[in-house]
């Protein structure tokens, strides 16, 4: 491990495992319907990359959603990439879905070739994008796909107008988290800004754009008790790397909202729900064709 792992504003991903994994769970529509449009664009898929994988949930639907493939799940979590290997067992997959310890952009060496590279919100967290992207698509066969998941639509689980606190509170997290998104990508190592036009950084690093589309996930009220789980979840996780940048209203506002016992909190209000939409943009490395 590098040093940068020491960093005092570097985030615990091992630590985030449960929320991570809950998130895929609640994603899973989503995620099955551009895993469906990925499977539409490629041809022959013997072995997948999830690169940045997490818990793993998207790994082993990509195993299922390519029945002949192996998928090498990639992480530096080496707690995520336990419970990966843990949830692929569960779903009988452990034979199809292996792990493998790396701090991206390096450690991709042994895992090439494969014919598809899934990477969703991890090449976000490197400094230099565009050499991330180029590492990924090195393990890539010519004509294989790079696809990766960036950007999207903030989520949304309340309506604007709550019936405590001020109004748009969702609104003004979504504005503090863009200024803290900013400040963590200046202080990754490395660190180089960029216009985030994926298209342009996949073409930049040298593979050739061939579609992007924004998957919907659109779980209407009332939420079941998984949804509210990880909306009180994530509520808290705002809640706390927010925490000097939100005022005092809003923060009352969350304490209430994340309180078990409070008629108005996550767990008990009617109006709770899940609406998000993340954007898939693919490309091909070059191929003998072409
Ligand atoms: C926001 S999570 C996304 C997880 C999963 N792909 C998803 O979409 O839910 C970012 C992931 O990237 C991983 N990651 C961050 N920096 C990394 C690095 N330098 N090398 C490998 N993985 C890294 C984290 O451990 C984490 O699992």
């Amino acid at each position: 491990m590098t040093d940068h792992h020491h960093h005092s504003t570097e985030i615990d991903w091992d630590a985030m495992g449960p929320l991570l994994e809950l998130e895929g769970e609640v994603q899973i529509p989503l995620l099955e319907q551009a895993a469906g449009w990925l499977r539409g664009r490629s041809g022959g898929v013997r072995r997948v990359l999830d690169a940045g994988s997490g818990p793993g949930v998207m790994s082993c639907l990509l195993a299922r959603e390519f029945p002949e493939a192996e998928v090498v799940a990639v992480d530096s979590g080496r707690e995520l990439l336990d419970r990966a290997g843990r949830r692929a067992a569960g779903q009988g997959l452990a034979e199809r879905v292996r792990t493998h310890l790396a701090d991206l952009p390096g450690g991709l060496d042994e895992v090439g070739p494969v014919d598809l590279v899934w990477s969703s919100k991890a090449v976000h967290h490197l400094g230099d994008q565009v050499a991330a992207l180029a590492a990924l698509a090195r393990c890539l066969r010519p004509s294989g796909l790079l696809a990766v998941s960036e950007g999207g639509l903030p989520r949304r689980w309340l309506p604007r107008d709550i019936g405590i606190g001020r109004p748009g509170l969702q609104e003004r997290l979504d504005a503090l988290n863009a200024d803290r998104f900013t400040e963590m990508r200046a202080a990754l190592p490395g660190s180089k800004s960029e216009v985030e036009d994926w298209p342009a950084l996949l073409a930049a690093a040298g593979l050739e754009p061939v579609g992007t589309r924004t998957f919907l996930l659109d779980l209407p009220a009332p939420a079941p008790p998984a949804v509210r789980e990880f909306v009180a979840a994530d509520l808290a996780r705002l809640r706390e790397k927010l925490a000097d940048r939100i005022d005092a209203d809003d923060r009352a506002t969350l304490g209430r909202l994340a309180d078990p016992d409070d008629p108005e909190g996550i767990h008990r209000r009617p109006d709770v729900f899940l609406l998000s939409a993340q954007t898939v943009h693919a490309a091909r490395r070059p191929g003998p064709d072409s």
